[in-house]
This record gives structure tokens, sequence and C-alpha cells, in this order.
């Protein structure tokens, strides 16, 4: 009798109750871990919660395994394989360079599903398989690369390896349709006809073209959005190989990251203004001809104020509202903890500071709310979109550290423009506005700022890191 079958035969259960009971657990894990993800106070106990659900899941399905010798070194190897690679990962990525570690990690998810599917299929087709069960290893495999292939390219646009620009050409939409009307014609084979590992084989090469032809045509900027959903596709696949292999932590855990890959692809769409179509099939961020109106507009030179440390800083100390706007250029720059170091100047000189959170401000997700967590910025200093609104109007100085498009007022009044009907922060209606960036560039969405060239806006050139630097030193001799 082995260990565990002691344990269990000890314990009154089987072992099958007793795996479900630690799969039980572990979804408690995971949905416990969820809810605390979504408050940046409890995000890092969140993190441990999920993480020791995913332990005992992994511990359980040892158990499932039915184990040989052989089967189990495989698995404990596989398990400390990936398990080194992740850490090592994770400690090593820069915060920039989390959404390509997520693609690649989402990527390898959904090859997986797809994988424990396919031979979960070469022993049920042998034998009569079950139409929920063969629905399942369909669905799995066919989610499972899309999701697969389509990180591949999120991850290769993301990491600069391939142009970030949409990849286009005509009849494109044809083609795409073209493979999902094939892989229609292979279910409806592998269900109604006949069961065949080569036509699996086939339908798994068509998806992985179909995941390929479906994120090309989308641009860089747009890739942490496609992320996420690739994310919920992952999820689904691996629920929908939980049922194909009958295996209840998949399942779980599989419908818990679809549902909130779901939730969280429709929040970013929202706070960029568009639709998940758009996203998807309207091709931003390809160059177009330009119409007029933007500063880089042959023959059209606008002007612009730059400043000095010394003077915005005397600005600043004698103002009585500052708006800190941080966006993705204080996380390139590290410029955080003297963000942060500025604040407490100011404050200690009776100046009221917040900081502006725009829900996509960065790359990823809570990617101001983390860099702002890790310099010890209080909570309740940090503001977001629709409760600081209104308050830039009564705000002497905003200071935009290495933001850029969710400050730029076209996405209220330029209609052509990609971002037109993103919600931005309003710091064009401050009495002064401060740009800290090293040059006049557009930002992610690749578009000008009107609000450069605004009369009421001083640029302060610089990495932001040296620039914050710099007014902390001005803020104190003013
Ligand atoms: P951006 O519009 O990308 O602007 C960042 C600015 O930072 C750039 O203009 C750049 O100007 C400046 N910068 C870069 N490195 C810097 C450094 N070392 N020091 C100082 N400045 C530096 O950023 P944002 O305002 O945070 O907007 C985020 C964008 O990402 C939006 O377009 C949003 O739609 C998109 N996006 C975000 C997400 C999520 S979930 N966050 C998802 C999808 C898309 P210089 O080069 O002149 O320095």
């Amino acid at each position: 009798m082995t260990a565990h079958v002691f344990l269990m035969a000890t314990a009154g259960i089987t072992l099958q109750q007793g795996v479900d009971l630690a799969y039980l657990l572990a979804s408690i894990g995971f949905i416990l871990g969820l809810k605390q993800l979504s408050s940046p106070r409890s995000a890092r106990k969140g993190n441990s919660t999920a993480a020791v659900g995913m332990a005992i899941a992994l511990i359980a399905s040892l158990f499932v395994l039915h184990p040989t010798n052989t089967k189990i070194v495989i698995v404990v190897v596989a398990v400390a394989i990936g398990g080194v690679v992740g850490l090592v990962s994770a400690r090593k990525v820069k915060m920039t360079a989390i959404p390509q570690m997520v693609a690649a990690f989402n990527g390898v998810g959904g090859g997986a599903a797809a994988l424990v599917s396919i031979d979960e299929y070469m022993h049920v087709s042998l034998a009569a398989p079950g139409i929920v069960s063969i629905v399942a290893v369909i669905f799995s495999v066919v989610v499972g690369s899309v999701s697969f292939a389509g990180s591949i390219i999120a991850f290769l646009k993301l990491q600069e390896m391939m142009s970030g620009v949409p990849i286009t050409y005509p009849g494109q939409r044809i083609v795409n349709g073209g493979l999902v009307v094939v892989i229609l014609g292979l279910v409806v084979y592998l269900i109604g006809v006949h069961a065949s590992v080569a036509a699996l084989a086939i339908m798994l090469v068509v998806s992985i073209l179909l995941g390929l032809g479906f994120v090309l045509p989308i641009g860089g900027a747009d890739m942490p959005v496609v992320i996420s959903m690739l994310n919920a596709f992952t999820g689904v696949a691996v629920a929908a190989s939980g049922f194909a292999i009958g295996n209840t932590g998949l399942i779980v855990g599989g419908t818990l990251v679809g549902a909130s890959g779901t939730l969280l692809t429709k929040m970013m769409s929202d706070s960029m203004g568009r639709s998940l179509t758009n996203v998807l099939f309207a091709a931003v961020g390809k160059p177009v001809a330009s119409e007029g109106g933007g500063a880089g507009d042959a023959g059209e030179v606008k002007s612009y104020r730059s400043g000095n440390p010394e003077d915005i800083g005397v600005l600043l100390a004698y103002s009585q509202k500052v708006i800190i706007v941080p966006g993705y250029g204080l996380a390139v720059a590290q410029a955080q903890h003297v963000a942060k170091e500025l604040a407490t100047t100011l404050e200690a000189r009776g100046v009221e500071v917040t900081y502006a959170i725009h829900p996509v401000a960065g790359r990823m997700p809570g990617h101001m709310n983390v860099l702002l967590a890790e310099a010890d910025v209080p909570y309740d200093q940090l503001k977001e979109m629709d409760l600081v609104n209104d308050d830039f109007q009564s705000t002497d100085v905003v200071l935009v550290v290495g933001a850029n498009d969710v400050v730029n007022p076209a996405a209220r009044e330029v209609k052509d423009s990609p971002i037109y009907g993103m919600p931005i922060l309003n710091a064009d209606q401050a009495k002064n506005i401060v740009f800290l960036k090293r040059s006049m560039r557009p930002g992610f969405a690749g578009i000008d700022n009107p609000l450069m060239y605004d009369p009421k806006t001083i640029m302060l050139f610089g990495d932001a890191k040296d620039s914050l630097t710099k007014l902390v030193a001005a803020v104190k001799g003013a």
C-alpha cells in the first residue's frame, strides 16, 4: 500500500474524493486570490493565495496519475523545469516587459491545453468516444492553438522582435474567414462522420494559421488587450481540456481565467474608449497618409515652451495644489521613488499632492498602482480618473511624468484621431501643465499631443528620474 493510499484509507475517504477535496481547496485559493488582487492593498497577498491554490492543485494532480515510477519522475522533472523557468523569468523581467512575459506564458498554457486534448483524443478515438468528450477535445485543440500562435505574435511584437505595425494585405479577412470555414468543416467531419487523428492534426495546423492571421493585423499598441483576450481563450481551452480528461481542477481554474480575462479585456477596451471589434479589426496603428493637423505635417511648425528645473521648482513650491500624472515614461525611468520624494518635499511645504491614475496608463492594467505602491505612496493619494477629473480645474500645476496619450485632448476633440473617444485625464483644465519627457515625440498611439503646444504648458526635457531629482533640489532651494 503506497503512502497516499494509506493516508486516504485512514481518513476514511477514497483517493478520488481526496483529490476532489484538494481541487476544492485549490479553487477556493484561486477565487480568494482573484478577490484580493482586485485592490492594490491586498494584491500581493492575492498572488500568494492563488499560488498556494496552484501548489495544492499540482500536488493533487500527481495522485490522479495512477503513477508508475517513470510517470512520477517525468512530472516532477517537468514541474521543476517549469518552476525554475517561471521563477527566474519573473524575477529578472523588467516591469515594462511584463506584458510580453504574460504573452509567452499564456501561449504555453494554450499550447499545453491543446496537447493534453490531442493526447486524450488519441486514446478516445480508438474507443467509442462520447459526444461531450469529443466536442471538448476539439474545442480545446482549436482555441488552445489559436491562443498559442496568437500569443507568439503578440510576444514578438511587444519584444520588438517584429514590427508593431499592423500587417495587412488585400483579402486578409477572406483568408481568415476561409480558415474558420475549414475548421468548421473539420469539426463537422470529426463529430458527425469519422474519428480521425489525421483530421485533428490538420485542424491543429489550420488553427495555428488562424491564430497567426488573427493577430498579425493588430497593431503593437493594442497587444495588451489582445493578450488579455488570448488569456481568456487559454482559460476556456484549459477548461475544455478539463472536460475532456475529467479533471475538475482544470475546469475550475480554466473557467476562472476565461471569465476574468474576458472582463479585463472589456474593461481595457472601455478605458481606451474603443469597442473590442475596433481593437481587433481596425488595424489601428497602420501608417496613414497625413490629413493635416499633426506637428509632423510638412510646412507646419508649432511652437512650444521649454523650461528649466529651477523655475519649475519655484512654480511647484509656491503652489497650493499639485497633481502628478504618471505614465509609461515613469516606469521606463524607474522614477517612482523620486516622484514620491518630490511629493513629500512639496507636502512638507504645505502643498496638497495627489496622483491621477488613468486606467490604461503604462503598458498593463494597474501598472501605475504597482509602481507607486513599490515606492510606498499612500493608497489614498492615488485617485482614479473618474474621481480626480473634476479636481484639475482647481489645480495649480499638473506634473505629467512620462505620460502622453492619457492626457491628449485629441481624444476629446479630433474626430479622426485613433484615440478619439478614449476617456482622458483633464490635465488641460489646470492652471499650469508641466511635461517631463525626453523629446516632443509621441506616445504609444503614435500621435501628436496638442497639449504640449498649449500656452499654459512648459516642457522639461530629460529622463524623468533626472528631471524629478533636479525638481526636488529646486523645490528645497526655493
Ligand atoms: P504613452 O502615451 O506611451 O507616453 C509615454 C511617454 O513617456 C512618451 O511620450 C515618452 O516620450 C515618455 N518617456 C519614455 N521614456 C521616458 C523616460 N525615460 N523619461 C521621461 N519620459 C519618457 O504613455 P501613457 O500616457 O502612459 O499612455 C499609455 C498608452 O498605452 C495609451 O495609448 C494606452 O492606450 C496604451 N495601452 C495601455 C494599456 C494598459 S493596460 N496600460 C493597454 C493597451 C494600450 P519621450 O520619448 O519624448 O521621452
